[in-house]
């Protein structure tokens, strides 16, 4: 089979290219400049890592970025303050809030809260709404991240099946309803599978496209894919690795090795679906900073 992996890091780095020259651009026509905010909340290491990934890509391609720190043992009602005042900051074109939040805050309240001119992310109902109406919305930044790799690497999908395993609200259910869309990448069949799927490998065994979202390290394993399959991983874990600098290494939701000589596209951890949300939350932000 002729592989091709997936470089994630490349079609990042073209869409952030278009980015940078749109925003000279538009400041040079006397267009504000982006401004994105991102909110942490608490000491969780992936999620710092993540947070300071978004605000240098914002300064890569010009735009203004705030980083909100705030403590593990912010109340719900302080951090729902701070989301107000950030509504109301007419300088601020779109802001998120970094997931998971601590135990005591309720994560669709926080999302509720965020207004939908905003979102950035894409999680408010409003968006989610949107998008399975097929109106014009911000997607969720990870999701849309996939769409574009399929597209750059003209991955076809018309009448093919697509497996999502994983239904969460920010990446499988999304996930499905895209694929499912009537455009290019879309058009495939999809089935949605999840802890409670029966005869899992049988299903993913009919995958053209199999997306994986469960957030289990290495759970996809060379005998659930089928030859000539395209296989996206959407997941990352840390683990332990003395032979690394900082300790631990990235992997994903498949074991990488024996699946990838079965695939005739497969995208890697890291660099794969990971550069893809960031590029797709910045181009939502310029979208936010052009449509206000
Ligand atoms: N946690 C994991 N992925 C995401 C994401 O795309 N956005 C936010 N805000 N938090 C996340």
């Amino acid at each position: 089979m002729n592989l091709t992996i997936i470089s994630g890091i490349e079609v990042s780095k073209k869409i952030k290219e278009e980015i940078a020259a749109q925003v000279k651009l538009n400041i040079a026509k006397g267009m504000k400049t982006p401004h994105l905010a991102a909110v942490l909340v608490g000491d969780d290491g992936a999620s710092k890592t993540y947070v300071n990934a978004k605000v240098k890509a914002c300064e890569a391609v010009g735009f203004k970025s705030t980083l909100v720190k705030l403590d593990e043992n912010t109340t719900e009602e302080k951090l729902l303050e701070e989301i107000k005042k950030l509504n109301n900051d007419t300088d601020l074109d779109g802001f998120i809030v970094q997931l998971p939040l601590p135990k005591h805050i309720n994560e669709q309240k926080v999302t509720q809260a965020i207004s939908p001119l905003k979102d950035v992310d894409g999680f408010h109902p409003e968006s989610l709404g949107k998008m399975l109406l097929d109106l014009p919305s911000f997607l969720p930044a990870t999701p849309m991240g996939i769409i574009e790799m399929l597209k750059h690497y003209n991955i076809p999908t018309e009448g093919k099946h697509c497996v999502v395993i994983g239904r969460s609200h920010i990446v499988g259910s999304p996930m499905s309803v895209l694929m499912a869309r009537n455009s290019y990448p879309g058009n495939c069949t999809v089935t949605l599978t999840h802890s409670r799927t029966k005869n899992l490998q049988e299903i993913t065994l009919q995958a053209d496209i199999l997306i994986v979202a469960i957030g289990k390290p290495e759970f996809v394993t060379a005998n659930m894919v089928k030859d000539g399959a395209t296989v996206i991983d959407v997941g990352i874990h840390r683990i332990e690795d003395a032979t690394k600098k900082n300790g631990f290494r990235l992997i994903g939701d498949v074991k990488f090795d024996e699946v990838a000589p079965k695939c005739a596209f497969i995208s890697p951890v890291p660099g794969g679906v990971g550069p893809m949300t960031i590029a797709s939350l910045l181009k939502n932000t310029l979208l936010a900073s052009i449509h206000k």
